[in-house]
């Protein structure tokens, strides 16, 4: 059957007709809202390169997750900008760090909203690299000890999920091990684990002010031209242990999600990074375009794609979008 019997058309023709065939569908179950996290009270601090997000103290951080728990977001992911950095990185696992203070807050205030921290030196690190340096580079296995720290002691805090972005070898395996050995069997790792080495990330080097003081990540994260590579890291880290895995950046990153999601059908999250979310408020600043829209079909593209879970700085405005 084709054309004149066959009219595509006639499924599109009114608002109800198009929810009857909707194939893919948004909803705020599937937000997570990344949130920065900064020692000081009655602190919002504006980040210039991502309008509409701020660098808040732990007071100002417990009352805009009201608001997130109240727009019916599940959950948020938490960054932390530390009063001092050092080699070492030391307040990633101290234990009145800035996130294990905000982790504490959080959960004393509101029981059921998931916080999911960031697992990462990078923030607390004189030099801005994800681990140790030694000579010139990132020495992979003595960071591992370190992030099972961070790890431990924030899931000590109160984090309901752990989730490494580092892209060291080996993390998810020993950072299980370590969890497991002290009674934290049943926190999930959110696992970083096709996290290319990309440009898009500029923005939130301002807002968690972890910029790398020489070089870059390409020794560690991956290299943009790959997709088959991506299916390794995935695969190890469900090997070792991981529950959800995560491709990030997002939108220039549509393939790697719908062929993971393809070939391991486990729960995936997508990255909707900050030069994704610079270059939409930018434009729509300027009336280049409608930002609403955008965002809507962007989010609803990565659901298309077969992303379950959707990290995104938009996600107080996409719960209200949805409510009306
Ligand atoms: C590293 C980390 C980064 C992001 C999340 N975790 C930056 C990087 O790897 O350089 C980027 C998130 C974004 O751009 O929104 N801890």
């Amino acid at each position: 059957m084709s054309f004149p019997d066959v009219r595509m058309r006639r499924l599109r023709r009114t608002p109800a007709l198009r929810r009857l065939v909707r194939e893919t569908h948004l909803h705020a179950d599937h937000l997570v809202l990344p949130l920065f996290v900064r020692p000081g009270e009655g602190l919002r601090t504006p980040i210039a390169s991502m309008p509409g997000c701020f660098q808040l103290s732990v007071d100002e951080l417990v009352r805009e997750c009201h608001q997130v728990a109240d727009l019916g977001i599940p959950a948020i992911l938490l960054f932390g900008i530390p009063t001092s950095k050092d080699p070492v990185g030391s307040e990633a696992y101290a234990l009145d760090g800035i996130i294990q203070r905000a982790v504490r807050a959080l959960k004393a205030a509101l029981p059921d909203l998931l916080v999911i921290t960031d697992v990462c030196l990078c923030e607390y690190t004189s030099h801005g690299h994800c681990g140790l340096i030694k000579g010139d580079e990132v020495d992979n296995d003595a960071t591992l000890e370190l992030l099972v720290k961070m790890a431990l002691s924030h899931a000590r805090a109160g984090a309901d999920l752990v989730a490494p972005s580092d892209m060291m070898d080996g993390r998810v395996g020993e950072i299980r091990v370590g969890l497991d050995e002290n009674g934290f069997q049943h926190v999930p790792i959110m696992a970083y684990s096709a996290k290319y080495a990309s440009g898009f990330y500029g923005p939130f080097r301002d807002a968690a002010e972890s910029p790398p003081q020489f070089g870059d990540r390409r020794g560690y994260q991956m290299d943009p031209p790959n997709a088959l590579e991506a299916l390794r890291e995935v695969e190890l880290d469900l090997d070792e242990g991981a529950d959800i895995v995560m491709v990030k950046p997002a939108l220039p990153y549509l393939d790697i999600i719908w062929r993971v999601k393809e070939k391991f059908r486990v729960p995936v999250a997508a990255y909707n990074v900050s030069g994704e979310y610079a270059m939409i408020k930018a434009a729509a600043e300027r009336g280049w375009l409608d930002e609403r829209a955008i965002v809507l079909e962007t989010l609803t593209a990565l659901r298309r794609a077969g992303a379950d879970i959707l990290i995104t700085y938009s996600a107080k405005d996409v719960a209200r979008w949805l409510r009306e």
